[in-house]
């Protein structure tokens, strides 16, 4: 028998492909479908110190797949969809049961923004409709249900943008035709809004492009506000501007509707204070981008990141490059110092029916690495998260990922991208079982923290313990929609005692409370034992 050529080309292709194959760049993390069906669309979530995670979506896209609580209906002559409405648009997730129960929300939260207030409660600003000037709190227990109140805000907020303050009370900044900020709770019954000329700056009068502000509070107690493709550092308490960031290299919008995504870089406290303050903004959409996907015409994603010293007098963009584009995408801190962007598309914008082109694969950042290989490709999930779908870090290390609905209605048959009600779970590879050895258990939960005061916590790790390569991380539970996480905050705090052994396997390590409310405003945080960059599952710890 004689082998003819193609069968010889055949076997060699089929060697070379068996042994020859590239280094596979997507190898890291895994997915895991939590639930089918939570009956609604994950479109703006919040993850509790009970670890609840409340989630909603809006109250007037018609009936959602999750009947209210207790065979209740709820009657609204202003909704725009369905006047009688005995579904929910609102559920609380249990992360360790793995199952929702529906809540009431009475006026509609649609693209709605808020915080967590100091005694874990979220308190969340806005919507659409009815719903524009209500504050809604939510206190989660087995029976909790939200609160309206229904002049909570003195100015309509629909994609306005909250962030906590060191004194508790809650900023929220601008929203659809809204050049104002405003707190809430107001000090008293003469609280006005403020102007903020700088909304009008980075307005684009065709698209707006300035919506979902990124704001983040710096350490000097200041606000970051970045709208459109710049930034501003603003002391709200005078109203003033105190200083103009330079605008993003290449001038292309990375605000809603050409929605990217940023976040304040892990803060690291020596000697009392954090010396280097950073922001990375990712992703967006280019010029005119928007117009374009209303036509029918999908521009490719910004592929591009800036990251800028904040806290340097005279700071500069540093410009990046990602795997691959990425519109509508989410950035989460990871309680390893990591950075995970997550969910959108790789073309179009956000709004009904303007994305395309689902990005599957996670990226991780890792900010302390040489420019130039810090990104690295995670393995893909299968479900499109486009428009309106979020992502929450959880206290085991888990991300997860809700969402996705860019039509007008639950449309689940016959377009593009349906209605997503399903949620999902993202394990970065710190998670892996191979990781099992290096990995701290917490022993002796702390649950609280004072202001430059000290807490001990003893763990344990199976393996070898480096001492040198133990840190404490602190991340605040964040508020996400459209593509940002609102109040999301990690420090790495001052180790202020070495690891020492304590017992067989058994170690202490003394940290230092955060320094002020600026650096970490009073709340809920997640507190993380991290060795070799394997982080313990969280605890909650409440900073007073
Ligand atoms: C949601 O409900 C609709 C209408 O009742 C039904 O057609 C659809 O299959 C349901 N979808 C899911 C994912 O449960
Ligand atoms: C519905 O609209 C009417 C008239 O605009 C208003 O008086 C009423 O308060 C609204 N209802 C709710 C629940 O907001
Ligand atoms: C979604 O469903 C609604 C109501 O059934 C329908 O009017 C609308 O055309 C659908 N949207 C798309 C994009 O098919
Ligand atoms: C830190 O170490 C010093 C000196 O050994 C000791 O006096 C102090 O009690 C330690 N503090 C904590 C919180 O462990």
């Amino acid at each position: 028998m004689t082998l003819s050529y193609s069968h010889i080309y055949f076997h060699l292709l089929l060697f070379l492909l068996l042994h020859h194959l590239p280094p596979c760049s997507a190898t890291a993390g895994h997915w895991s479908l939590l639930l089918p069906t939570i009956g609604i669309t994950a479109m703006h979530m919040q993850l509790l110190p009970n670890d609840r995670i409340v989630i909603f979506d809006r109250t007037d896209f018609g009936p959602s797949n999750i009947s209210l609580p207790d065979g209740k209906c709820r009657f609204d002559r202003n909704d725009t969809a369905l006047q009688l409405d005995c579904t929910a648009h609102s559920v609380e997730y249990d992360v360790a049961d793995n199952s929702v129960r529906p809540l009431t929300v009475l006026t509609d939260v649609w693209c709605s923004s808020g915080a967590l207030a100091p005694d874990g409660s979220l308190v969340q600003t806005g919507g659409f409709n009815d719903g524009d000037h209500v504050v809604r709190v939510y206190k989660s227990c087995d029976k909790c249900d939200w609160q309206e109140i229904a002049f909570g805000l003195i100015q309509r907020r629909w994609y306005a943008t909250s962030h906590i303050l060191p004194d508790g009370r809650q900023i929220i900044i601008g929203g659809r035709r809204q050049f104002n900020y405003e707190f809430y709770p107001k000090h008293s019954q003469t609280d006005k809004a403020h102007s903020l000329p700088f909304l009008v700056q980075t307005y684009d009068h065709q698209i707006e492009n300035n919506l979902y502000p990124f704001v983040f509070l710096h350490t000097d107690g200041n606000l970051f506000i970045f709208a459109n493709n710049r930034a501003i550092l603003f002391d709200y308490s005078r109203n003033q501007v105190i200083k103009t960031y330079p605008q993003v290299p290449g001038g292309d919008p990375r605000s809603y509707p050409s929605t990217g995504s940023a976040v304040l870089l892990p803060l690291r406290i020596v000697q009392g204070i954090v010396a280097a303050v950073e922001v990375l903004v990712c992703g967006g959409a280019p010029k005119g981008a928007h117009l374009n996907a209303k036509n029918g015409k999908f521009d490719g994603a910004l592929d591009t990141c800036g990251r800028i010293k904040i806290s340097d007098p005279d700071p500069e963009w540093v410009t990046e490059t990602m795997p691959s584009g990425r519109v509508m995408g989410d950035m989460l801190l990871l309680p390893n110092v990591d950075v995970l962007l997550i969910n959108g598309g790789s073309s179009g914008t956000a709004g009904w029916e303007n994305g395309r082109g689902p990005v599957l694969e996670p990226v991780i950042y890792k900010p302390d690495r040489p420019i130039g290989s810090r990104f690295e490709l995670q393995n893909p999930s299968t479900i499109p998260r486009m428009y309106h779908s979020t992502a929450v870090l959880v206290r085991d290390g888990r991300v997860l990922v809700g969402g996705s609905n860019p039509h007008k209605c639950y449309n689940f048959t016959n377009v593009l991208y349906p209605t997503e009600l399903s949620l999902e779970a993202f394990s970065p590879s710190y998670l892996d079982p191979t990781s099992y050895g290096l990995r701290p258990k917490i022993l002796s939960p702390v649950t609280r923290i004072q202001y430059g005061k000290w807490v001990t916590i003893q763990f344990t790790v199976q393996n070898q313990l480096d001492p040198n390569s133990v840190s404490v991380t602190m991340v605040a539970p964040s508020f996400n929609t459209h593509s940002f996480s609102m109040n999301q905050r990690l420090l790495v705090l001052e180790v202020s005692n070495a690891t020492k052994v304590v017992g067989r396997r058994k170690y202490e390590v003394a940290v230092t409370g955060p320094p002020s409310g600026e650096i970490a405003p009073a709340g809920y945080y997640m507190v993380f034992v991290v060795h070799e960059k394997i982080p313990s599952e969280g605890v909650w710890i409440h900073v007073e």
